[in-house]
């Protein structure tokens, strides 16, 4: 009897709709009359949202798809299926929603007086779900994109991806995601590339070159300046009157394809919001003129060799070792590094290196990431601190504490301008197994995490 809606809460919903559309299919003919399996089950649905509203009802499309889902390979079968059949496909959808409840917001919803409210089932989390439930996606990431909670946007990301992919949605649906997920991402500054990541740095490199001064007609270096995204920073010093930049690494570009679009990215913002990337003394209209020898449209299409052509000898990204890049003695004012030193293995032939080639009154200001990095995996099995326990040393790490880097610098003859440490407690079940070659450094020196160093040729 198509009587009445036992719906017991709000997302309960679609299960009252879907309990009604088995009434109504108990109540007509046993035969299909020549329609689809999918279209008689589709206007029972209809009909059941529209009774409770006395109006017309569209059928939302979560429950579209769910029925869809649940017909399956029956969907065009016409005159095979038995109301029987029809009602066990009901019975289907109402068992996946219970499992995996697919709101429908925007869905008319019952006069309360027909529906009183009891307990909510509690919502399964999105990465529990078996299907990509996109409404709810967008929902849940856009959230923490605006609650600046990137890490946990992430995870979310990746959690559902596969199933997004795998699902049937339209392929450029899914290429929707693909693109503008990441991109909300990035802008978080949790990519490898961006707008944002390159802003943060250039903020630290003024700070140091407004406090401390440089020598005038210098070579700007962003030494070890990664795999990704090479020349963001030697750009945009390039562009603030820096006649010649080096981006050096010995990684040649892991994708000189997405460089090359990340790159379109910042330039073009650039020279929407000049204001936004002046060092002191640099003028907008200087800063344009240059950045419009890039050319965009290569950039665009990929092309970054192509995109950084006419800039050849001004900005220039030189894939070596540091030690082998020929850069002049003394001809480098500024000189910086970030997340590099920690991967340095020849310290001494690294910092004699720097030092030579840095010009008298020359400054260099590195940031070194003293974590271990498998802590960036998040899985809870490594912290910053866990390759202090360890015999063997982690890939790529040198493992040298705060101090060590910081006589190295002196003993390659720098001035040791300033330093930075941050520190975080170590936690206790690391601390009591770190191994004895760094058990008697002081407190501090073990729980510091990343350190700054400003240095000047003297
Ligand atoms: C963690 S990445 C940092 C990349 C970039 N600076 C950033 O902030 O994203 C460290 C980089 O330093 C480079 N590197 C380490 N030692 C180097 C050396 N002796 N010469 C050139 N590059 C080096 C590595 O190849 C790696 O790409």
């Amino acid at each position: 009897m198509a009587g009445q809606v036992k719906q017991t809460s709000d997302a309960g919903w679609e299960i009252s709709i879907l309990n009604r559309a088995k009434d109504i299919i108990r109540d007509g003919s046993d035969e299909l009359k020549g329609e689809s399996v999918f279209a008689v089950l589709l206007s029972a649905i209809e009909k059941s949202g529209a009774k409770v509203r006395d109006r017309g009802f569209v059928a939302h499309s979560e429950l579209v798809e769910l029925l869809r889902d649940q017909v399956g390979p029956f969907a065009h079968t016409r005159k095979s299926l038995k109301k029987d059949d029809l009602i066990e496909i009901l019975d289907k959808c109402i068992d996946v929603q219970k499992n995996e409840p697919r709101k429908t917001p925007n869905m008319p919803r019952p006069n309360p007086v027909e529906t009183p409210p009891t307990d909510q089932p509690s919502l399964t989390p999105l990465a529990n779900l078996k299907r990509f439930d996109e409404k709810r996606f967008d929902s849940e990431f856009n959230a923490l994109v605006s609650d600046n909670k990137g890490e946990q946007a992430l995870s979310l990301l990746i959690d559902v991806f596969p199933k997004l992919l795998g699902g049937n949605m339209n392929r450029k649906e899914k290429l929707k995601h693909l693109t503008f997920a990441g991109r909300r991402l990035q802008n978080l500054d949790l990519g490898k590339y961006g707008v944002g990541k390159l802003k943060n740095k250039a903020r630290i490199v003024n700070l140091v070159i407004d406090r401390y001064g440089i020598p005038d007609n210098g070579t700007f270096v962003d030494f070890g300046c990664g795999a990704h995204e090479p020349l963001a920073l030697s750009t945009y010093f390039y562009a603030n009157q820096f006649d010649k930049c080096v981006a050096n690494d010995f990684l040649p570009i892991r994708s000189p394809e997405y460089a090359a679009l990340s790159m379109y990215d910042i330039v073009t913002y650039m020279l929407m919001f000049p204001e936004e990337f002046l060092s002191k003394g640099s003028k907008p209209s200087d800063l344009i003129g240059r950045l419009k020898e890039i050319d965009l449209k290569k950039l665009r299409e990929g092309d970054f060799a192509g995109g950084f052509e006419a800039l050849k000898g001004k900005v220039d990204f030189l894939s070596c070792d540091i030690v082998d890049s020929e850069l002049a003695p003394s001809s480098v004012s500024m000189l910086v590094s970030f997340a590099v030193f920690e991967h340095v293995m020849d310290i001494p032939a690294v910092t004699k290196y720097l030092y030579d080639i840095t010009a008298d009154g020359g400054v260099n200001h590195h940031f070194i990431d003293l974590a271990d990095h498998r802590a960036y995996r998040h899985d809870g099995v490594f912290n910053e601190f866990s390759f202090l326990t360890e015999e063997a040393a982690a890939p790529n790490l040198n493992r040298l504490r705060m101090h060590e880097h910081l006589a190295a610098f002196e003993s390659a003859g720098f001035e040791i301008l300033a330093t930075d440490g941050n520190r975080k407690a170590i936690p206790e079940t690391t601390f009591n197994s770190i191994l004895p070659r760094w058990a008697d450094l002081p407190q501090d020196e073990l729980e510091t995490y990343s350190m700054s160093v400003t240095l000047r040729k003297s």
